[in-house]
């Protein structure tokens, strides 16, 4: 039996507080893309800026004496943001809460030269680690994904990045079209050469209601490499990943030791997080209840909504202690640290079936190491039936 130390109402400490700001606009809508982004023909940012400030004065009066690990602009695109605007908005936030020592505030960029050109102000303004979308490293299939730049903008945008900010990230996504697992290791090769401190390599899924997914239900989408070439391409990712000093510590997600996104870590570890902007979803604990909170998703809804009604956010909802055990186990297996047993049962309100765990232990999917659980390399290829397991134990 678990000795079962923690008080719920205080659990989310743990994990940690952040703060999310999603920015609801991109250029063009990539095919791929489910994430809630719109293309506009015209972005009043003055509006923008104020909707954020006022959603953020309503925040810090429940969480205004909390101590802030992290922010980051999400999006969308958040480089088409007015720089003077990410300004207001963390000169904002300094006022409200108290950052850590070393907060991590990141933006999520697109590398067109456009942007990149606000890469220097953005800085200025306070951001310190840019998450650049590289998504690939060649025209042809930058194309195909829809996107705005080229390989080489890919490239110049992240060596400026590499040059201006403390920390850099890049996301790709692999187990494309035509790709096979030679051209996959090189790309990869070549963007690690570059010296990003974090990655993070997405598998191409296709996403209901986007142009993939019609395309594929039309049986138009060719060329998809098959589950085995898909977990080969895993594995050299791992591979190369570990050869270039960047450790994987997420099932996506690759870093430097140290260089860890510390707000995704606040995610996986359950700790807390106001989400603030159109479609964005938070997890708060106020007087003992952890609040599930979310945002209208539509931005012209959102903005209207925090001008009338004094909060973008939908009603929000209490999540039942079991649930919470339920999303703990689901984020924290995702994490290359596992998760904390004790944590686990106090959520469930009772430790989970040793002889259960024992069995998945012996078969090699997960590995238990004081107190603590984790899955093993052939559970994550596994996840979401491990994670059934588990919470069936
Ligand atoms: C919020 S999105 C994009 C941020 C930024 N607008 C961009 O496009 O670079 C974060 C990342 O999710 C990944 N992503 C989005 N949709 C995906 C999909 N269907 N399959 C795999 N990865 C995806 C992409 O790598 C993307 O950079
Ligand atoms: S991938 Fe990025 S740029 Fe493309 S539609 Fe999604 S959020 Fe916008």
């Amino acid at each position: 039996m678990f000795h079962v130390k923690h008080h719920m109402g205080e659990d989310w400490q743990e994990g940690g507080f952040a703060l999310y700001i999603h920015w609801p606009y991109c250029k063009a809508k990539c095919p791929y893309c489910d994430f809630n982004s719109h293309v506009t023909a015209k972005i009043d940012q003055d509006a923008w800026r104020e909707a954020y400030l006022q959603e953020l004065d309503r925040a810090a009066t429940e969480t205004g004496g909390r101590i802030l690990r992290s922010v980051f602009f999400g999006g969308g695109t958040p480089s088409l943001m007015d720089p003077a605007t990410v300004d207001a908005i963390l000169d904002r936030v300094s006022k409200h809460w108290r950052l850590t020592n070393d907060p991590e505030i990141t933006l999520e960029a697109n590398p067109t030269s456009v942007e990149a050109a606000r890469f220097a102000a953005y800085r200025h303004a306070g951001v310190n680690r840019v998450s650049l979308g590289l998504q690939a490293l060649n025209d042809q299939d930058l194309r195909r994904l829809g996107r705005q730049h080229s390989a080489a903008d890919g490239l110049a945008a992240l060596d400026l990045a590499r040059s201006l900010f403390d920390r850099t990230s890049c996301d790709l996504i692999y187990a494309r079209q035509d790709q096979d697992l030679a051209s996959w290791g090189e790309e990869l090769r070549h963007v690690l050469s570059r010296g990003p401190d974090h990655i993070s390599l997405y598998q191409l899924t296709i996403e209901e209601g986007t142009a993939f997914a019609r395309l594929y239900d039309a049986g138009k989408l060719h060329g998809l490499p098959d589950e085995d070439l898909a977990a080969d391409m895993y594995d050299l990712t791992t591979e190369l990943c570990a050869e270039a000093g960047l450790l994987g510590y997420e099932v996506s997600n690759y870093a430097k030791p140290g260089a860890e996104s510390r707000h995704n870590q606040v995610y996986w570890r359950m700790g807390d997080y106001l989400g603030i902007g159109p479609g964005a979803h938070g997890r708060l604990t106020l007087n003992g209840h952890r609040l599930a909170t979310v945002a209208h998703r539509s931005p012209d809804l959102w903005r209207e909504a925090v001008r009338k009604n004094g909060t973008g956010e939908a009603p929000r909802e209490a999540i039942a202690p079991e649930d919470q055990a339920a999303e703990y186990l689901m984020m924290s297996l995702r994490l290359t640290e596992g998760m904390s047993l004790a944590r686990y049962s106090a959520m469930l309100g009772r430790a989970p079936d040793a002889a259960k765990l024992a069995m998945l232990e012996q078969d090699g999917f997960i590995i238990q190491d004081q107190g603590w659980l984790r899955a093993t390399q052939s559970g994550r290829l596994l996840l979401n039936r491990l994670i059934l397991e588990i919470s069936e134990a």
